[in-house]
């Protein structure tokens, strides 16, 4: 094949621009150079998302470009990954006659087999062939890394596309991850962020070893040179006193814990088949914040879910002022192909009313999250320093070991831990002036 330049476009999670990132590593290592734009690669990555309708339609567009760049130039090839792709398997090429090879999550290294294959007809993958983390790395990274350290679910969310395109859960074994995360280390970061659908479910599978996240987390804490350790996503039912105590006692997990909620109405979060209720999520809250006073507790809701009434959005309400999250990510929910909650009838939610509603959580969450921010004015704060300021390039901005975003004037670079003395605080980010630089930190 002749393409030469490369152009990846993500959609999703952070496990897919983590997967993305394999994707530049794993087309760098074939000779594969990356080209600004798709408008000018001879190979278009799309890497899709399928968890909600409007992560599709973002594709259309992206796809109907596609489509016009293979026009003008016939050379090109179209590859379309991820979890859009895996839903819809075979189709894609029904569908979108353009599209040359497709894969699913856990196919990423097919890419490179079809680019070394001699045809050129339209091939899909979607059979699991291995961990996108076991992929090359790509040669530019980052002081905060991705770390892949389980692959698919094990829950039955009733609204949730995942456990179809990302398979049952499989853990990577526990001596892969400490050594990437050395290898990680070594490439400059300082940051790493474990991923997993249901990252506190990891290590059941392993065998002859079990392992449990706790652990893992104090093994990649033990790696020299990690400062800072992150996790997303836990599931509330597997939130144990154990995992809570790592961020008491091991130095490099953040005190920040985002831990999807959902709804606050038990009756809700029954059909969703989340396996805890309201009470239950409250007690995993106080149990933490009674090991964490200072935590920053960020969550995922949905709102206008089959079956939810008045009188249950306003548990969720209540909820939010109850458990004073930092942020929350508001959803309006979205029927998927394939999944249980899709073929639900009763109740239904019109789309006025959820839009009414999540008018109304944002606005809560918002106040809540702006006055928790304000605990940190006339604070000193650690801030990873990530680059120029997006709204002022006179500043600075990084992320605090409470995942706010920090934005500040002083003299640092990219990568450097610097102490900020914050000033003023909003639901979103914080803003103040650089004391000290990284090597005074540590
Ligand atoms: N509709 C709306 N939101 C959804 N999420 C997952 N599936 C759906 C859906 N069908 C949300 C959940 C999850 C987050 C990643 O996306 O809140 O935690
Ligand atoms: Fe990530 Fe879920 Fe989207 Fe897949 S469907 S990319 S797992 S958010």
């Amino acid at each position: 094949m002749a393409a030469s330049t490369f152009h990846v476009t993500t959609f999703g999670c952070q496990m897919n621009q983590h997967d993305s990132e394999r994707i530049d590593g794993l087309l760098e290592s074939l000779g594969y150079a990356q080209a600004d734009s798709a408008s000018e690669a001879d190979l278009i990555v799309l890497n899709t998302c399928s968890i909600r309708e409007s992560a599709d339609r973002r594709l259309e567009t992206q796809l109907g470009n596609a489509k016009r760049f293979k026009a003008a130039r016939p050379g090109v090839v179209v590859a379309v990954g991820g979890c859009w792709a895996q839903s819809l398997k075979d189709e894609v090429f029904e569908r979108y006659p353009f599209v040359d090879v497709a894969f699913g999550p856990g196919q990423v290294d097919q890419l490179g087999q079809f680019l070394l294959s001699d045809s050129v007809r339209a091939q899909g993958y979607f059979e699991f062939g291995g961990f996108t983390g076991e992929l090359p790395m790509r040669s530019k990274q980052s002081a905060s890394a991705w770390m892949q350290i389980s692959v698919g679910c094990n829950q039955k969310c009733s609204y949730c596309i995942v456990p179809s395109t990302r398979g049952l859960e499989l853990s990577r074994p526990f001596a892969d991850l400490v050594a990437e995360a050395e290898s990680l280390v070594a490439r400059g970061a300082r940051e790493i962020t474990l991923l997993g659908q249901n990252v506190n479910s990891y290590g059941r599978d392993l065998r002859p070893e079990r392992r449990s996240f706790s652990e893992l987390l104090a093994a990649i804490d033990a790696v020299d040179g990690v400062d800072r350790l992150r996790y997303t996503s836990p599931h509330p039912q597997d939130m144990r006193a154990d995992v809570i105590d790592a961020h008491v006692e091991l130095d490099s997990v953040c005190e920040h814990i985002h831990l999807p909620l959902q709804s606050g109405s038990s009756k809700i979060l029954k059909a969703m088949r989340r396996t805890y209720d309201r009470d239950r999520y409250l007690s995993r809250v106080a149990m933490i914040r009674g090991a964490i006073p200072d935590v920053s507790l960020t969550t995922d809701i949905i709102v206008g879910f089959p079956g939810e009434t008045e009188a249950d959005f306003q548990q969720t309400l209540a909820l939010v002022e109850d458990a004073q999250f930092d942020a929350a990510y508001t959803f309006i929910y979205s029927p998927r192909r394939g999944t249980e909650a899709a073929l639900l009838t009763d109740g239904l939610v019109s789309a006025e009313e959820a839009s009414e509603r999540i008018g109304r959580l944002i606005e809560l969450v918002q106040r809540v999250a702006t006055a928790r921010a304000q605990r940190f004015v006339g604070r000193p704060v650690e801030v990873l320093v990530e680059g120029q300021s997006r709204t002022d390039p006179e500043r600075l901005r990084g992320r605090s070991r409470h995942n706010k975003a920090v934005n500040f004037s002083g003299v640092a670079v990219a990568g450097e831990l610097v102490e900020v003395e914050i000033e003023s605080a909003t639901s979103t980010s914080l803003s103040g002036q650089a004391t000290l630089v990284a090597s005074a930190l540590r």
